[in-house]
């Protein structure tokens, strides 16, 4: 490391000081030789780093996306949205556009208890959700792990594990107490996949996304097979009122404190958006359209963008590498460049592909047989770099770099040297920069879409959250591509509270229909 290598030159110094001195040669003299020898080390320790680094940049430099191929990617974006508005055709279109069936933001006069489950990551949550009037929530939730055994296993067991965890919720919390003996609990789902629906209690899963892939559910109704799993349980009074998307629930919780938030975006282990899009412009729209209804929330599913090639001319080849070696390749293109289920695994590529090249660890496997097996585990085992590393080493600005080397050794790479941590702090801003570009393009598009003099863009995910750089980022690119004013807000809890409001917009609709005339977000 940096420091260890110049306290053993000062130490150098001061024994050929000593030598010298006794030789009886000036302190001018000294200082002279001395320097000299200084520069000397440097100069080689710097023109070692130089050619390592040329080597690296053209390693990187396909990550390295200009304003043009942002351009770019915002035109096919915009065109692919389009289109898939149009009509239903996945052969022909990257994008699903999905009409939510959600109509209208929250007045604020929604109010009600709910109970909320949230599946989209390797664990979900269970809320119970108080809705008090315009802005007063009350949340108590709970998180489940699931096991990894039922993400890749029979569907029905999946949803009877998830029946089964909201029975021990509400006996934990005794919500059953003083409720009358016919009481059902209004239950939202929120399912973060690509779901075709008919209506907002009815949704058909198009394919597994973020490493899920439990078998028989494709193709049928998950509220379905939520309902028929509670059901099953003989004496859960719930019944799933609601299915909405986790970019859905995130747009209605904001909304209910921004007036003119109108777009929501995941940006975590999955990427997606939604905003309101007008009846008119979704020709393919063959639900109610009346005085009533004249928008509705789009789930765009714009993770998938790129199936069609639309983004090979930035596609690297480590970006089709992690792809054919992905659950689902030649899907979720665009996710896969972005979210943080594939960045760390894509800067794990880059390092193993410098390792190949000799430029990381040189030597070090064959000096250190007894590491080998760890330095192997990383080599080999896929995800085993997370996007948590890659934040966290890009935010390393100590100046020997051992937030980096605490990392890595953590991974099983040990004692690396400054050079390596550098070269691996390079890549992960790189990759982390190129995402929050890709990010920020495709937001810039929905801005550009809801045509508004001012919008505001409900955001939540782990990348938003915890990713600070991402996040600068992000901002940094969104302010370069678009002109009109906007802004990016945080949605605190926004899946499950989001959800909760949808079926309370829902509920109070059907109580009384005109009401959101007076109270709809403008
Ligand atoms: C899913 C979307 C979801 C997003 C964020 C994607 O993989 O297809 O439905 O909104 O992840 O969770």
């Amino acid at each position: 490391m940096a420091s260890l290598s110049s306290n053993y030159v000062i130490e150098f110094k001061i024994d050929v000081i000593k030598t010298l001195k006794i030789a009886g040669i000036s302190t001018g003299l000294l200082t002279a030789i001395g320097l000299g020898a200084y520069y000397i080390h440097r100069r080689s320790q710097t023109s070692k780093r130089v050619i390592l680094r040329d080597e690296v940049r053209n390693i990187l430099r396909p990550f390295q996306l200009t304003e043009e191929q942002l351009r770019r990617v915002m035109a096919n974006l915009n065109t692919e949205m389009t289109n898939a508005l149009k009509v239903d055709d996945s052969t022909e279109n990257d994008l699903a556009m999905f009409p939510t069936y959600v109509h209208h933001g929250p007045s604020g006069k929604e109010s009600g208890e709910y109970l909320v489950v949230d599946l989209g990551g390797s664990n979900f949550r269970v809320s119970h959700v108080f809705i008090e009037g315009r802005n007063r929530m009350r949340l108590n939730n709970k998180i489940f792990l699931i096991p990894h055994s039922l993400l890749l296993g029979e569907g029905e067991k999946l949803f009877d594990y998830i029946a089964e965890c909201l029975q021990r919720f509400i006996d934990d919390n005794k919500l059953s107490v003083l409720k009358a003996a016919d009481y059902r609990f209004d239950l939202a789902f929120t399912f973060s996949f690509p779901c075709q629906q008919k209506s907002l209690r009815e949704a058909t899963l198009v394919s597994w996304t973020k490493g899920f892939s439990c078998t028989s559910v494709v193709g049928n109704d998950v509220v379905l097979m939520l309902q028929q799993a509670i059901d099953r349980r003989k004496n859960l009074p719930i019944q799933v009122v609601a299915l909405v998307n986790d970019t859905v629930g995130t747009l209605m919780a904001c909304s209910s404190n921004y007036r003119d938030c109108k777009a929501g975006v995941i940006l975590g282990t999955g990427m997606n958006a939604c905003y309101f899009e007008t009846l008119d412009n979704i020709p393919k729209w063959k639900g109610t359209r009346d005085n009533q209804t004249k928008q509705v929330i789009i789930n765009t599913e714009w993770g998938a963008l790129g199936r069609n090639g639309c983004l090979d001319f930035i596609r690297t080849d480590i970006d089709r590498e992690l792809d054919e070696s992905s659950l689902t390749p030649h899907q979720q293109v665009f996710e896969k460049m972005i979210s943080a289920l594939y960045l760390g695994e894509i800067v794990r590529l880059i390092i193993v592909d410098l390792v190949q090249r000799s430029i990381l660890f040189p030597g070090r496997m064959q000096k250190s047989p007894s590491i080998r097996p760890d330095y192997n585990i990383f080599l080999i085992l896929r995800g085993s770099f997370y996007a948590k590393h890659v934040a966290d080493i890009e935010n390393d600005t100590t100046d020997d770099l051992s937030t980096t080397a605490t990392i890595l050794t953590s991974i099983g790479i040990h004692d690396p040297s400054y050079d390596d941590c550098f070269i691996i702090r390079e890549v992960c801003k790189t990759v982390s920069l190129r995402a929050a570009k890709l990010a920020a393009a495709a937001i810039a598009v929905l801005i550009n879409r809801l045509n508004m003099s001012s919008v505001t863009v409900a955001v939540d995910g782990t990348l938003f959250r915890h990713h600070e750089q991402f996040k600068q980022n992000l901002s940094r690119t969104l302010g370069r591509l678009v002109l009109r004013a906007h802004r990016l807000v945080l949605s605190e809890d926004g899946s499950s509270k989001g959800s909760a409001l949808v079926a309370a917009v829902d509920r109070r609709l059907k109580t009384s229909p005109m009401a959101y005339e007076k109270n709809l977000p403008s």
